[in-house]
């Protein structure tokens, strides 16, 4: 499966939900997470955000996040479109030490 990680914290661009093939993408309030039931691990959203937050699971920055990703995906809502991200998205593209900014 493939993992988003805290990079994606307070970015949350969603280009990642208009490419993937199975709608796997679920919805926080500052994040996305994948399910990794869903995950076909076909691999194109990976290069479609621009904060680099997604990972395969076989890499070890997607290790941290990859319970996250099992746990939330249960009961964050399923987005399939992208929205509106961030006002201030860029400001905190590749900002470290945003793990704890989450906001479940
Ligand atoms: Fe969707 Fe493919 Fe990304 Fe998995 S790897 S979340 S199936 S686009
Ligand atoms: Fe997040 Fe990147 Fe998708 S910032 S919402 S994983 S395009």
């Amino acid at each position: 499966t493939y993992v988003v990680t805290e990079n994606c914290i307070r970015c949350k661009y969603m280009d990642c939900v208009e490419v993937c093939p199975v709608d796997c993408f679920y919805a926080g309030e500052n994040m996305l997470v994948i399910n990794p039931d869903e995950c076909i691990d076909c691999g194109v959203c990976e290069p479609e955000c621009p904060a680099e937050a997604i990972f395969p699971d076989s890499d070890d920055r997607a290790t941290a996040w990859a319970e996250a990703n099992a746990d939330y995906s249960k009961t964050w809502p399923n987005i399939t479109r992208k929205g509106t991200p961030p006002a201030d998205a860029d400001e905190w593209k590749d900002k470290p030490g945003k793990g704890a900014m989450l906001s479940p």
